[in-house]
């Protein structure tokens, strides 16, 4: 007879996704019916050229998130809101979004069987994230506002009307992504000694403290990692202690002013000796670059930003030559926004279909 319970493995050996896989540091039950689509279990990439050219002794790896079923960090969340949603008999999600939240919320709500509601800023959001929240059936709509303005709409809205509201202000997508916490700490055999994140809603870094934090409870490690945010330096508001009004930078997914889980963040960074920082367009551009070209790592720009960070941080000589173990997280796929990448380099040769015609081109 197969086992039917929802806590069960599944019935094949492979990666079960987060829940499953972290069921007792969650808050499910085998009365949760589980949503998954085998999220989690992203690899930690160790850098052969960044991390080795920097000054100090840095062990530099990355957690690429970009390998999530919908290419990013979002679906650790999003099993679990849903899966939490679905246990209540909820019917409807909905969240704003600068790309990735409504690419995650649209495709599990999906799966779920369950109507989905996004709210994104006219025109800001990557082309592959619209294409994935427009594909999977959500009801998507587009406001003459920026990421802020959305989320003051879907928060008025799910006070009002029996709609999940599926953003990071919902504390159960905070406890599926503190798994990536867990997996990190699982993958090196330790914590790191420093985690570098972006920051935009500033959720992620909350999520992943709050994952090392539950991880010392438990006694599966034994110190914590210093927690560094990144964000753009024209949507810099935990940097300037002050809400930006007008957020503006390239890496669209943290274009935001005004961060729902801003004290959250501000105490991660704080308790764990950490700090907040910001870095330009141009850095997070090269940054962007540079992991594609030198590491073989195709990144979306807002997951440059921690690269970025990390670059900023070793020129300014915050690491002394102490041997330190530090991950970036790699928070979505480079091939969410395929625009940045095409319009920053040179456009592709053009030759008529003849060999010799190749052979001059390359000089051969
Ligand atoms: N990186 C990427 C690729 C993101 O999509 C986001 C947030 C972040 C970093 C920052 O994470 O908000 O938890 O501080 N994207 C949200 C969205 C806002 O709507 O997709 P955060």
């Amino acid at each position: 007879m197969p086992d039917t319970s929802a806590l069960q493995s599944a019935s094949c050996e492979d990666w079960p996704g987060i829940i499953r896989a972290y069921a007792d540091l969650l808050p499910v039950t085998d009365q949760t019916p589980i949503v998954t689509l085998r999220e989690g279990d992203t690899p930690l990439i160790g850098s052969e050229h960044i991390g080795p050219s920097l000054p100090g002794n840095i062990r530099l790896f990355f957690k690429f998130e970009g390998v999530n079923p919908t290419g990013s960090f979002k679906d650790r969340g999003m099993t679990m809101a849903v899966s939490k949603a679905k246990e209540r008999g909820v019917g409807i999600t909905m969240c704003a979004s600068t790309g990735n939240t409504s690419a995650a919320a649209a495709a599990y709500s999906a799966r779920a069987g369950m109507e989905c509601i996004v709210l994104i800023p006219q025109g800001k959001i990557a082309f592959g994230k619209l294409s994935q929240a427009l594909i999977h059936g959500a009801r998507t709509v587009q406001v003459d506002g920026n990421f802020d303005d959305c989320l003051r709409i879907v928060r008025e809205i799910t006070d009002s009307y029996p709609i999940e509201l599926v953003n990071s202000l919902n504390p159960m997508r905070m406890e599926g992504q503190k798994t990536a916490a867990f997996e990190v700490c699982d993958q090196l055999g330790h914590p790191p000694d420093i985690h570098i994140l972006p920051v935009g809603n500033a959720g992620n870094i909350t999520a992943y403290w709050w994952g090392y934090l539950q991880y010392r409870e438990v006694g599966r490690i034994d110190r914590l990692p210093k927690m560094i945010g990144f964000q753009a330096a024209g949507a810099a508001p935990l940097v300037h202690g002050e809400p930006v009004r007008q957020p503006e930078t390239i890496a669209t997914a943290i274009r935001i002013g005004d961060p729902a889980r801003w004290d959250d963040a501000m105490s991660a960074m704080t308790d764990s000796g950490g700090l907040v920082d910001m870095v330009t367009d141009e850095q997070i551009l090269e940054a962007y670059q540079l992991l594609a070209a030198r590491e073989g790592v195709f990144a979306e720009p807002a997951s440059a930003t921690s690269v970025a960070g990390l670059l900023k941080l070793a020129a300014n000589g915050y690491f002394d030559d102490r041997p330190v173990t530090v991950v970036c997280t790699l928070t979505g796929h480079g091939l969410k926004d395929p625009d940045t990448a095409v319009n920053m380099l040179q456009k592709p040769d053009i030759i008529p279909a003849r060999t010799e015609a190749l052979v001059e081109l390359l000089g051969l």
